[in-house]
């Protein structure tokens, strides 16, 4: 930290703040929704009722986990799905942390260089759009790995609201219809996507209208009915591949017969007294955040201030040095050594911190590894019971509506998950991502993913769930929830909603939110060597879900008496809500 008598008249503001108790900042956001019982929090407010319905039947919060996976992706194409993957961090009741990992991974056929042209460019969108860009998908397998090992209710139980939604159809609501307009290029250029998504004058929906999606809901129903292999065996994986060979794809049956979930050790931290539980490889998620949280730890935040020029410095700084290891060392653990026990040590955070200048930003170049020259939509969702287990989820079909593909007769959109390996190392992905061999594309590898879905507990007790999408943003959105809650005294609502600031190593640039910063602490950033970006494109700043129990805040956690559990939807979710009973 400075050395306060090094700090001029900076020093007595700092000073001043230091004496005060911790201020929470009140950022006008409103109250969590609270509850006693149960809380699901998602990005679509009838797949939240969906939830809180299962565990309203004495479903626990991972069979609330798998009905919500599967009703988000009839109610959310844009990012829930069966034809993509992710990950589920679960922390049950006992207090035994677990993680299951059904991420895509590369088809058989794929090759290091597949998105490469004869002179060694990338090709552009080929690991973006269509069938080469397609990961095989493990949702299925996933949500029916969680419900088989942590689950109480049956496949058809589960099952059931994502068919009624799929046959009957929903209404669409404004933030509904949005999405689908912002999808309807891409989705105009598949056919099968075009005949579901828009209207059949290829116009987008209006408000009120009613999606219905026939296919979707008989591939469900066989789901229901068969289990996995009616998606990894049968006919649905059979016209998946079909169409895939039809337009260049490589994906075989094989890939589909082979695939399996992983079921990892979450990665942990201790931060401030909190322990943390959250992804492990093949996402780089839960090392960043707990390697930037070890940084920040030496830092006195809560009396720097929530969104000082100091807080802001120390924090893009852990950034800017985590974001190297993220991009350099990281990728599918059966494929590559992944540090993480350095790279979550806090000797390594110290190590770290004596680099940092405290009165200069770094050079993002100057950290480069060698050998190495980095629209969009992902949802989280989080979820508690009425026992204490919790779960967060993050899934994806990476872009917005995936690889714009759906393969006829299945009604069910692919990923293009493909784009999160590295093409070519030193060059840009969708997330602006520059990555090296650690995490090369090769057969039944899984690419590298920020997806964070985090568990928190203290002195024994579930204390957050949390986690976002985002692409590479996600990790610093979750982090900032974190210490927003934790440093910050924000109430979950506040720390969820609070604009955010980023960097991740490349490009060089602090990317902050319209309003995230005032014009002195921009002054003085700019002072100090950074190039500070107002960056406000949507959706890339995430779409948070958040539960805190005991409280909504920290002070009302420390006072007791507050409300059991405290969702909060991300204000910047136009169709999400916290629902609890
Ligand atoms: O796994 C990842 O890191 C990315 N595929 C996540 C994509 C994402 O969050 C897009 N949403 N905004």
């Amino acid at each position: 930290m400075i050395p306060v008598a090094r700090r001029g008249t900076f020093a007595a503001l700092i000073i001043s703040v230091a004496l005060m108790p911790l201020q929470p900042a009140f950022a006008a956001s409103p109250e969590p929704v609270k509850a006693e019982h149960g809380m699901v929090v998602t990005a679509q407010h009838l797949a939240s009722d969906v939830g809180v319905e299962v565990l309203k039947k004495g479903g626990n919060a991972v069979d609330a986990a798998v009905a919500v996976g599967y009703a988000l992706a009839v109610v959310y194409p844009t990012a829930g799905n069966i034809g993509g993957g992710g990950f589920m961090t679960i922390r049950l009741k006992d207090g035994k942390t677990t993680f299951l990992d059904f991420r895509e991974r590369a088809p058989m056929a794929s090759t290091k260089t597949m998105y490469l042209d004869d002179k060694g460019e990338i090709v552009k969108g080929a690991s973006t759009a269509g069938y080469l860009a397609v990961g095989v998908p493990g949702s299925v397998m996933g949500f029916e790995t969680a419900r088989e090992k942590y689950g109480t209710l049956s496949r058809e139980d589960l099952l059931a609201p994502a068919i009624r939604f799929a046959k009957d159809g929903f209404v669409l609501d404004q933030g509904d219809v949005a999405s689908l307009q912002n999808g309807a290029k891409k989705l105009s250029k598949d056919k099968a996507a075009a005949a579901i998504f828009l209207k059949p004058d290829g116009k987008t929906f209006s408000i009120g209208e009613t999606l219905v999606q026939p296919e979707l809901a008989a591939s469900l129903s066989s789901i229901s009915e068969k289990g996995p292999d009616a998606f990894y065996k049968g006919a649905i994986a059979d016209d998946i591949v079909k169409a895939s060979a039809a337009t260049g794809g490589i994906l075989a049956k094989a890939d589909f017969e082979q695939y399996t979930v992983r079921e990892l050790k979450p990665v942990t931290c201790n931060y401030r007294g909190y322990e943390i539980a959250s992804s492990p490889p093949p996402s780089s998620g839960g090392v960043i955040i707990c390697e930037i949280l070890n940084v920040l730890e030496g830092y006195p935040l809560s009396y720097l201030g929530y969104g000082s020029a100091e807080t802001v410095h120390a924090m893009v700084e852990a950034m800017r040095h985590a974001y190297v290891d993220r991009n350099s060392a990281l990728g599918d653990p059966d494929f590559v050594e992944n540090p993480v026990e350095k790279l979550t040590d806090k000797a390594y955070a110290k190590e770290i911190r004596e680099k940092i200048n405290p009165f200069k930003a770094g050079v993002s170049k100057e950290l480069m590894p060698k050998g190495m020259g980095e629209s969009t939509e992902t949802t989280h969702y989080s979820i508690v019971d009425n026992d204490g287990n919790a779960v967060a989820v993050t899934y994806t079909l990476n872009g917005s509506f995936g690889a714009g593909v759906v393969a006829p007769g299945t009604g069910i959109l692919l990923n293009n998950e493909m784009d999160d390996f590295t093409s070519k190392p030193g060059s840009p992905n969708l997330y602006g991502l520059v990555q090296g061999e650690a995490n090369a594309i090769a057969p039944k590898k899984t690419p590298l993913s920020s997806m964070s879905p985090t568990i928190i507990s203290k002195d024994g007790k579930p204390f957050m769930v949390i986690g976002s999408p985002g692409g590479a943003r996600i990790i610093t959105i979750t982090l900032e929830a974190i210490i927003n809650v934790i440093d910050h005294g924000m109430s979950i609502q506040e720390a969820i909603d609070a604009p955010r600031i980023h960097h991740q190593w490349l490009p060089d640039k602090v990317y902050m939110e319209p309003f995230a910063l005032s014009s002195d602490t921009l002054k003085l950033l700019t002072e100090m060597g950074h190039d500070v970006q107002i960056d406000a494109s949507w959706p890339i700043w995430g779409q948070a879900a958040g539960i805190l129990v005991g409280g909504k805040n920290l002070a009302e956690i420390e006072e007791g008496g507050g409300a059991r559990y405290n969702g909060a939807m991300d204000s910047r979710a136009a169709s999400g809500a916290a629902r609890g009973y």
